[in-house]
């Protein structure tokens, strides 16, 4: 069924656990993630990021997130990842969205606030949440993710925007890490706390290790977004099933890619304590 952000994350965030946010890009990416929610019982996010809209329009992927989340027995949000602009989110929420994200973060305060709380009376008028991000989660390889979330800020930012959750930089960085990324849990608690337990979101979910995933969402992280392992998943699993055998005149990639899907994001459901939570 499909429900809006702010309902599936309320369990999460009262019951100590994360919902999975995973962006696909494909058919195969979404029958996978709802094959896994089904199984596990589980809550699920299906999320675009606008980076993504080259490989994955979404005006086209809209539909299928849509039919799928409709159709599922388990909670599903239909998300919009780092929407660039109030123009992108109007549009996902024209499109059905549940929940959008305007990513600001990269603006100066004041700016990163007005923005966020326009996008945030828009969405609100339409029924639909909205998720900001304050401090920087960089790219790894490329920034060292050193602006962490202030706590003060953060209070700010809550209290004059009026969104539903808050994306925060403890040490996350998205893409692959060149090393295990140890996050800054002590961060999270005081933000967590000062912002009157709002649902936090985490950022960067691939690669993060065990300890870290169950520190964060027993101190406030409700939703964790994945998406390089997931592709990494379906990259190494077409790489085993084509060599198997070489001359193959016609290999079922589709169904290669479903299963790949469902394993990589049930594993992450496990981690994040969601299994049986629907
Ligand atoms: P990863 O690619 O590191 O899993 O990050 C996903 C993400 O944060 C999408 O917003």
């Amino acid at each position: 069924m499909l429900v809006t952000l702010s309902e599936i994350l309320k369990d999460a965030n009262e019951r100590h656990y994360a919902v999975g946010a995973f962006n696909c890009l494909s058919q195969e990416n979404v029958m996978g993630a709802l094959e896994a929610a089904e199984e596990l019982r589980s809550p699920i996010i299906l999320q675009l990021a606008e980076v993504q809209f080259p490989e994955a329009p979404m005006e086209m992927m809209a539909p299928l997130y849509l039919k799928a989340a409709k159709r599922s027995s388990v909670p599903v949000c239909v998300h919009l990842d780092h929407g660039q602009s109030l123009e992108t989110c109007v549009r996902a929420i024209r499109l059905g969205f549940t929940s959008v994200m305007f990513d600001g973060a990269a603006l100066p305060f004041d700016e990163n606030v007005a923005a966020s709380r326009e996008v945030t009376r828009i969405a609100k008028a339409a029924g639909v949440d909205v998720e900001a991000e304050l401090g920087k989660v960089g790219n790894s390889g490329v920034d060292t993710a050193d602006v962490f979330t202030d706590v003060d800020e953060a209070v700010r930012f809550v209290g004059s925007t009026g969104i539903d959750a808050l994306a925060v930089a403890i040490g996350n960085l998205h893409g692959h890490y060149v090393h295990t990324p140890q996050l800054n849990i002590q961060r999270l608690i005081e933000i967590h706390e000062a912002c009157d337990r709002l649902p936090l979101v985490l950022h960067g979910g691939s690669g993060t290790s065990e300890a870290d995933f169950k520190a964060c969402i027993h101190n406030g992280i409700c939703k964790i977004n994945v998406a390089t392992a997931i592709q990494r998943g379906i990259m190494k699993r077409i790489g085993e099933r084509l060599s198997q055998k070489p001359d193959e005149e016609y290999v079922p990639l589709k169904q290669v890619m479903i299963d790949a899907s469902r394993e990589v994001i049930a594993a992450h459901m496990r981690l994040f304590e969601s299994e049986g939570r629907a």
